[in-house]
């Protein structure tokens, strides 16, 4: 049994990379990160869907060659363009000569641009619903802009009802021997997609909830993104998921995220969590933004539906770490948030007023702020008890 023909004619040739410690040079990679790539073989011709990262060309060009025993690639299909998915490209057109590149209109003019290839006789430009014959094999192409560049597309293999979905319902996670979900324990890539999206596709919801919607219509047993498992099983779970991300759509819990340079600031968010477990409140995730990764504060942020902001005043103005997390918040616009924040000052109380403005200007549900000079004290306590109160009331998920 050859575990990477995914179906008679449609063969996974993506990598593993366990070595690359960020993503993006941002992002951890805890289990590494699989690069997808998929060939689609028809009666007469044959198209290759993406490639690879560059540093995984020379493993990606055996297994195109050996695995799926590939003399001639026709078409190469690029639904997206971004370096992780576009890197092997010149190494598919010293192999294949006479390879023509399909992408749509905003695709050509990227490929030319990171891989300097000037031929325009090697370019065919597709466009929405625009169709390609293998021999009894039609790949559909739709365009889904902005999930998570301009350019992203999907392709749908039709007879064989597999679609190559691009960003859209990947994640995080080298695979492990297996390639489709039935064959695999799927657990810890269903929470690295929580990561993946927030991370990576977070700020695209719209678009990515437009992606959902435009391929509703659409018949697939299969879905082949470019990151992670091929889903087969567990579609609905995926989809699900993505659908819940995309619309900002909380689940039951608390995170907290705090800055703090001598504990002081640390005191207050300890009392804040105190004060909710006491309300009731089960789930609730905790970060020191100096010492959690920016990833999983992202992560949970977008998760769970209330949140609570604090940071000390630093250089007069807000605590360095928290500030990656605030701008982090603001520029996936966060919304449907229950939030709360905390300042905490020596001399300057610029660090409430500021957290306060940030996450006044999200238009999310604002249960309070609360300055506090130096140390917490029984009238600041009482504050945060009152404030905690008022959190968990309007709280919609109990
Ligand atoms: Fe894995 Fe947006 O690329």
């Amino acid at each position: 049994m050859n575990i990477r023909e995914i179906i008679p004619g449609v063969h996974y040739v993506g990598v593993n990379d366990r070595t690359t410690r960020l993503f993006e040079a941002l992002w951890p990679l805890p289990y590494g990160v699989s690069y997808n790539s998929y060939i689609v073989k028809g009666c007469s011709k044959t198209a290759l869907i993406d490639t690879v990262e560059l540093g995984h060309s020379r493993e990606f060009m055996q297994r195109v060659k050996l695995e799926a025993g590939i003399e001639k690639i026709d078409y190469l299909i690029i639904n997206h363009m971004e370096p992780d998915h576009s890197g092997a490209i010149p190494s598919i057109i010293d192999a294949f000569p006479d390879i023509k590149i399909i992408g749509n209109k905003i695709t050509i003019p990227m490929v030319k641009g990171f891989y300097h290839i000037k031929d325009d006789n090697r370019f065919i430009t597709v466009a929405d619903n625009d169709t390609l014959d293998l021999g009894g094999c039609t790949l559909l192409f739709r365009t889904t802009p902005m999930v998570h560049w301009p350019e992203t597309m999907m392709t749908l293999c039709v007879e064989k009802k597999i679609l190559f979905s691009g960003d859209v319902f990947g994640t995080f996670g080298a695979l492990a021997g297996g390639i489709i979900d039935r064959d695999m324990d799927c657990s810890h890539y269903l929470d690295e997609m929580y990561r993946y999206y927030s991370n990576i596709v977070g700020k695209y919801g719209r678009f990515a909830l437009a992606a959902v919607s435009k391929i509703k219509d659409l018949d697939y047993d299969y879905i082949g993104s470019t990151h992670g498992p091929i889903w087969h099983e567990m579609i609905p779970e995926v989809m699900e998921i993505t659908r819940r991300l995309a619309s900002y759509e909380p689940e039951k819990g608390v995170t907290v995220i705090y800055g703090s340079m001598y504990g002081n600031t640390a005191e207050i968010a300890e009392t804040f969590a105190c004060e909710l477990s006491k309300r009731g409140v089960k789930k609730i995730a905790i970060h020191n933004a100096s010492v959690s990764s920016l990833s999983d504060m992202i992560s949970d942020a977008f998760r769970y539906e209330g949140l609570i902001v604090g940071a000390p005043t630093y250089n007069g103005t807000l605590f360095p770490a928290v500030k990656q997390f605030t701008d982090a918040m603001v520029t996936r616009e966060i919304r449907n948030k229950v939030v709360a924040t905390f300042g905490s000052y020596t001399w300057a109380p610029a660090s409430p007023k500021i957290l306060d403005e940030t996450f006044g200007s999200l238009n999310l549900k604002n249960a309070g702020n609360i300055a506090i000079k130096q140390t917490i004290d029984d009238e600041t306590a009482a504050k945060i008890s009152e404030i905690a109160d008022t959190f968990v009331g309007m709280l919609t998920l109990k």
